[in-house]
């Protein structure tokens, strides 16, 4: 009984996973809103505000002050984005350690957690442990992280996030040098399907270029937060891309 009910949730959590990771191939190219800017004394209304602008994925900064200069928040704000909304919840882990916390951030209500090349030494085995758990599993790079960094984990991680600015602060200018990145991924063993996102100064200006460089999800903050209209924001975005 006990062996059924372990197989039965194990087979949940790789359907789980899956219909995730399927989701957010149909929805490419698409625009995931950072809310990192967002005003999280009105968090309800920023979630409504982005699902009218037809957002159906959000992306959640978690910086320790370690990894990068920044601090922001932990799991408790990813259980209140949970708490607020069925979209799918991308966690950017920019932490030393990271395995130690992945599983709260799982329990929290993440849908994908990644983590950064640079703060792990082996990457494989914490991939490993968010995909047992249910979550889809991400490599990230800093600009200066070269490819080769990442090409053992990319058969072990569902989605490779390219930064294109320094990981740790919004509002940083576009790092066009990046773009590269991604044909170099998709050349590699396990590169061929993995999901490709970038994050960091991407607006109206530079979206183009990041989806005829293939990226497939598109992390933006400021280009959102810092107008008036997020609808009109997002529009604009897709519209250059369209
Ligand atoms: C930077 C973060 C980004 C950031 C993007 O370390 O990972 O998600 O919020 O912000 P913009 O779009 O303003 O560069
Ligand atoms: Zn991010």
């Amino acid at each position: 009984m006990d062996d059924d009910y372990s197989l039965l949730l194990l087979i949940k959590k790789i359907l789980m996973r899956r219909n995730c990771l399927s989701k957010l191939a149909d929805q490419a190219p698409a625009i995931l809103p950072s809310l990192l800017q967002c005003d999280f004394g009105r968090l309800a209304d920023e979630i409504q505000r982005l699902k009218d602008a037809g957002v159906h994925t959000l992306h959640l900064d978690v910086m320790d002050g370690v990894f990068v200069p920044n601090f922001t928040y932990g799991m408790t704000i990813v259980k209140a984005v949970r708490s607020l909304t069925d979209m799918v919840v991308d966690v950017h882990l920019m932490m030393v350690e990271p395995q130690k916390y992945v599983p709260q951030f799982y329990d929290a209500g993440a849908d994908i957690i990644t983590i950064h090349a640079e703060a792990v030494d082996d990457a494989r085995p914490v991939l490993d442990s968010i995909k047992t758990l249910g979550a889809a599993a991400g490599i990230a790079i800093n600009p200066q992280t070269p490819v080769s960094a990442i090409a053992a984990s990319l058969p072990h991680a569902d989605m490779a996030l390219v930064m294109s600015v320094n990981a740790g602060f919004g509002g940083q200018q576009f790092n066009e040098a990046v773009l590269t990145k991604f044909s170099e991924i998709r050349s590699l063993p396990g590169g061929e399907e993995i999901l490709l996102e970038i994050d960091g100064g991407v607006n109206p200006e530079t979206i183009k270029k990041c989806t005829d460089a293939g990226a497939q999800l598109l992390v933006a903050g400021s280009a959102i937060f810092k107008q008036d209209s997020y609808g009109d924001a997002i529009h604009s975005m897709l519209g250059r891309v369209n």
